[in-house]
């Protein structure tokens, strides 16, 4: 296979993401594709192939790598340019890396996340009040009013953004920001918003430091250690990955539960746990479908194909969990199953998710507590719209029934 000569086209619009999994699988664990614009990069399509690139040294993420950018050949308006270009840790190797990582790295440690705890149930309870409001017969869209409102508030008030108003302005503007359907114009304004909302912060924060993320951020900036547009762009990174990802995951969750009653009864029934919920839920239908991008630096074998020096790889992370050469009948959502590897669905290597203790805490309490309140939940429509992202996995919402159910059905956990 040929880099130059890929098989299949990616759909921009995510409509059947499985499906597409199933016929790149199909070709080779490593396979060239296409994305919009005609850029072409190779795609894993395994669980083994997708951690031997993650923890390649061979294969960089800093796009300075990258052939095509280098020479100019990537158009600045192109739909992917967010995931591969940004000043954060996120786009950057080695020592470069660690400078912008270890400021941010102690606040979603095990240790100070479990502080989280009793602040995320206070969160997650109100939010159940709120709902427990609605009539018994209502449908609600679950993403919209528990989902999403839950880890924008955690990370917000982690960076100390204490206004509601504004926290709204960020979720509306960072969804814009991951949707492959967003035109140029459109992608370019939501960018913009951002930025001038995190101009906004760092501006009280100069004035008023509190004890925040921002504001330690800041006094690193002061300090010489990050540029301004580098404080900008680790800030933007952190409320994006602070809450898009979770809401995918707990939206997820819900989804596949109430999709697979007989499972949920495990639960109901104490066989099974929330966090085995959790876990098959990440294999299932992880919220981060791809991983972009990362850049040989120089001729690498991967599997049966050379990735040449310059070459982009994507790697595919919603199929590396339908591997069927590590998972047994991987079609199907069976929170029973033994895991036998960790789950590629926080990354590996140097790049690893720094939120997952974070992640984990909130959708480890708000999954029990809201089947807890509405034990009777329902979904209401049997199909919802998918995201149209090419790297997020999700829907764009997901109506439900509350039928707000006696106590005596309430669920243990
Ligand atoms: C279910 C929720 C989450 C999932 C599935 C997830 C997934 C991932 C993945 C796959 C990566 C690796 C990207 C790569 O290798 O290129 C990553 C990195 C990262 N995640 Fe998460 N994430 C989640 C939640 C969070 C949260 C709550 C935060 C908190 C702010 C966070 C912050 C980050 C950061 C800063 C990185 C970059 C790390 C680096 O480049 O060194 N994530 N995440």
């Amino acid at each position: 296979m040929d880099l130059d000569h890929p098989l299949i086209v990616l759909d921009p619009t995510s409509a059947d993401p499985y499906g597409e999994g199933k016929r790149l699988q199909e070709l080779g664990s490593c396979v060239p594709v296409e994305l919009p614009q005609g850029v072409t990069a190779w795609i894993t399509t395994d669980d083994a192939s997708g951690r031997e690139v993650l923890g390649h040294r061979q294969l960089a993420k800093n796009p300075e790598h990258w052939r095509a950018f280098r020479e100019g050949r990537i158009s600045s308006d192109w739909p992917l340019m967010a995931l591969a270009v940004g000043q954060t840790m996120l786009n950057r190797d080695g020592l470069d890396h660690a400078r912008l990582r270890n400021p941010v790295t102690h606040a979603f440690n095990r240790r100070p996340t479990q502080t989280y705890a009793p602040r995320i149930q206070e969160i997650t309870e109100e939010l159940l009040d709120e709902l427990a409001g609605e009539p018994g017969d209502a449908v609600v869209d679950i993403k919209a009013r528990y989902a999403l409102p839950l880890p924008m508030r955690v990370i917000c008030e982690l960076l100390g953004i204490d206004d509601h108003a504004v926290r709204r302005e960020f979720g509306r503007h960072t969804s814009t920001l991951l949707l492959s359907t967003a035109t140029p114009e459109e992608a370019g304004r939501a960018h913009a918003a951002v930025v001038a909302l995190l101009d906004d912060l760092i501006a009280v924060k100069e004035q008023h430091p509190s004890d925040d993320l921002t504001t330690r951020l800041l006094q690193t900036h002061l300090d010489g250690q990050l540029t301004r547009s580098e404080l900008v762009d680790s800030l933007m990174l952190l409320v994006i990955a602070g809450h898009d990802t979770t809401v995918n995951l707990l939206t997820n969750a819900v989804k596949a539960l109430l999709s697979h009653p007989e499972q949920l009864a495990l639960v109901r029934d104490g066989g099974s746990s929330w966090e085995d919920v959790v876990q098959e839920t990440l294999r299932y239908d992880p919220p981060v479908q791809r991983v972009y991008f990362r850049f040989a630096v120089c001729d690498t074998p991967l599997g049966d194909v050379v990735v040449k020096e310059g070459d982009p790889v994507i790697v595919g992370l919603a199929t590396a969990g339908r591997d069927p050469k590590v998972f047994t009948d991987p079609e199907t959502f069976d929170i029973t199953r033994d895991h036998p590897t960790t789950t590629l669905a926080f990354g590996h290597g140097a790049h690893y998710c720094l939120g997952v203790a974070l992640a984990r805490l909130e959708v480890g309490t708000a999954l029990p507590a809201l089947f807890r309140r509405f034990p009777d939940l329902a979904l209401a429509t049997p199909d919802q719209p998918r995201l149209a992202s090419q790297a997020m996995n999700g829907v764009q919402e997901l109506p439900v029934r509350l039928a707000p159910g006696s106590p005596a059905r309430a669920l243990r956990g």
